[in-house]
């Protein structure tokens, strides 16, 4: 019933699995973190932009578990692109989270029809790395092209790549660019943000192999190589989301999960995504 790690490019462990926090308000943040880290999960997906730090941090804190056994990712909001500022960008996250240092920090979107071109974002992210302050960098939403520019451009090749991925929308393209660069992929919105639950063809799965649509479709992600953290908000279904470290889908079951591919986004085209919060 473990949860396997994998090893990035700069050698740090990470647990395939863990907890996202998009849309947990701020209010309710620190008791479903703290019920994740209760059920043992040990790695948590926050963001600036999610307003919810603050309480990831207190939940930490409280559980009382030693700093190296969780596993903390915070994400560059689209407000803080400026080189400028990203080092006390990532200063106030720290001090949110009540850490001094967190596992891996991303920039969260491109942003590439805005001024400040990312390449140079990245850049400021090499700079809080060599200063200790991630024990990794990487990237969110980056397509190929983007990818590549930082790699040729900059020094730190990106840790990871989190992207949107789920059955609809199955990424093998940017997976495999990911792969060629040496970045781990990390699928974002896993469940495609419930739209899973009521696919014939996942409840026929679901079905056969005694397990829910959900366990199935995670378990999908995680025999493809990817790291997840879905989102949930209640114990019961952190607890059966958690559960998929005792059973495999067959090579037929995990085809047909990737059949559903319809290259339907539910989020954001990284290519077009230009929103910038105020602040
Ligand atoms: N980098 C980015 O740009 C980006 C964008 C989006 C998401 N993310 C990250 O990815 C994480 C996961 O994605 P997501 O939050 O968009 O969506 P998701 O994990 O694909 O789906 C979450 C939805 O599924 C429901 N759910 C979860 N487990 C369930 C279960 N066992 N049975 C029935 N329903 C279940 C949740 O309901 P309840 O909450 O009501 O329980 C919620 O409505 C985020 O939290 C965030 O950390 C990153």
């Amino acid at each position: 019933m473990t949860v396997p790690t994998l090893t990035l490019n700069n050698g740090v462990q990470i647990p395939q699995f863990g907890y996202g926090t998009w849309q947990v308000p701020p209010e309710t943040a620190q008791d479903r973190v703290a019920e994740a880290l209760e059920l043992g999960y040990r790695h948590i997906d926050t963001a600036q932009m999610y307003g919810n730090e603050a309480g990831v941090g207190a939940a930490i804190a409280a559980s009382g578990l030693p700093r190296d056994e969780v596993f903390v990712t915070t994400k560059l909001n689209n407000n803080r692109h400026d080189p400028a500022v990203v080092a006390s960008s990532l200063d106030e996250s720290l001090e949110k989270l009540q850490l001094d240092r967190v596992d891996l920090f991303l920039i969260h979107w491109p942003l590439p029809t805005t001024d400040i071109d990312f390449v140079d974002t990245w850049r400021a992210m090499e700079e809080v790395y060599s200063a200790g302050k991630a024990r990794a960098i990487g990237v969110s939403n980056f397509q190929p092209s983007h990818l590549r520019r930082v790699v040729q451009e900059a020094t730190v090749v990106p840790a990871v790549n989190q992207v949107e991925i789920h059955p609809y929308f199955t990424q093998d393209e940017l997976r495999a660019v990911d792969s060629e660069l040496g970045i781990a992929t990390e699928a974002w919105s896993p469940l495609a943000q419930g739209q899973v639950f009521d696919d014939p063809a996942l409840q026929a799965i679901a079905s056969s192999t005694g397990r829910s649509v959900s366990q199935v479709v995670l378990r999908w992600h995680l025999q493809r190589g990817d790291i997840v953290f879905p989102k949930a908000s209640s114990v019961e279904r952190l607890k059966q989301n958690f559960d998929l470290f005792d059973f495999e889908l067959s090579d037929a079951d995990m085809s047909a999960v990737s059949a559903l591919d319809a290259g339907r986004r539910i989020g954001p085209d990284p290519d077009t995504m230009a929103w910038i919060p105020e602040g």
